[in-house]
């Protein structure tokens, strides 16, 4: 790893030990889709596993630090001004379904803003990550965003809407209005830390979602951030704690794509 910051280096212990048990999950799951009661439970507990592994050792570095965590909800709730923000597994779905695409997140946020971070897709051992001011990189190359510079000619990425998200015919109505645009069709991969290490990378030129949690995306930011990237919340999410509506693109492209969302889509 390029970046050996003390907290670089303590995210990055934590999230080798978790992942180590992750891989070890997903190689049982083929058994388990055969078996009576199904994978459901059991990949509920390979979250738990892998957010447990996270916590104790981000704990054992800085006792006092916040946290918050998809599972656990917050922990050490005063302390907002140093926090740990984790998703153990991003893309539970595609996890549950054997599908090689989900990561390991974590970011640290200093007074509300995210400083470092990394995530980690155990599957393809790609670890993208990024410190304030040090650049963003791919396991050991340096990475940036595209210059594409006209959104018909960008490949993009989007998710959702959830299943009972009460915006759903908006995001859809969104979905059509961009495909429209551009001449390669949106992805959907199921991962949104993923897809915003994506744009960091040069693979997408930009990624957007409504309704995303925090930890979905906390650790992202910076990364796409530090590759000259652009991240931007939207319908003021940004004030909100958790629920986030995100945009990230390479920046050129930013102000046409935005341009194009329904901006009033969260009522
Ligand atoms: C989900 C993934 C997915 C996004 C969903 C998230 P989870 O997180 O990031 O890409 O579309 O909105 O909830 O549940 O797999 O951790
Ligand atoms: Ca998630
Ligand atoms: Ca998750």
């Amino acid at each position: 790893m390029r970046l050996n910051s003390p907290r670089m280096t303590v995210i990055y212990n934590a999230c080798m030990k978790a992942s180590k048990s992750m891989i070890r999950d997903f190689g049982e799951l083929e058994k388990l889709q055969i078996s009576a009661k199904g994978p459901g439970d059991f990949v509920t507990n390979a979250d738990k596993r892998s957010e447990k592994i996270i916590i104790e050792e981000l704990l054992k570095a800085h006792p006092d630090y916040g946290i918050l965590s998809e599972e656990s909800g917050e922990i050490n709730k005063n302390n907002k001004d140093r926090r740990w923000i984790i998703d153990p597994i991003d893309g539970t779905m595609n996890f549950l379904k054997g599908v090689p695409h989900f990561a390991i997140s974590i970011g640290y946020e200093e007074n509300g803003e995210i400083v470092c971070g990394l995530v980690f897709d155990p599957i393809k051992n790609e670890l993208f990550f990024a410190e304030k001011g040090n650049g963003a990189f791919l396991n050991n190359s340096r990475i940036r965003v595209t210059n594409k510079k006209k959104l018909f000619e960008s490949y993009l990425a989007t998710g959702g809407p959830k299943f009972n998200s009460k915006c759903k015919d908006k995001v859809f109505e969104e979905y059509t209005k961009v495909s429209n645009i551009v001449n390669a069709p949106i992805r959907k991969f199921g991962c949104a830390s993923l897809d915003l290490a994506y744009v960091a990378c040069g693979r997408f030129d930009g990624s957007w979602q409504w309704e995303l949690s925090y930890w979905d995306i906390a650790a992202s930011i910076v990364i796409v951030k530090e590759a000259g990237g652009y991240v931007e919340f939207l319908d003021e999410s940004a004030s909100k704690t958790i629920k986030k509506n995100i945009i990230a693109t390479n920046s050129v492209i930013h102000e046409e794509l935005k341009h194009n969302l329904l901006k009033k889509i969260i009522e």
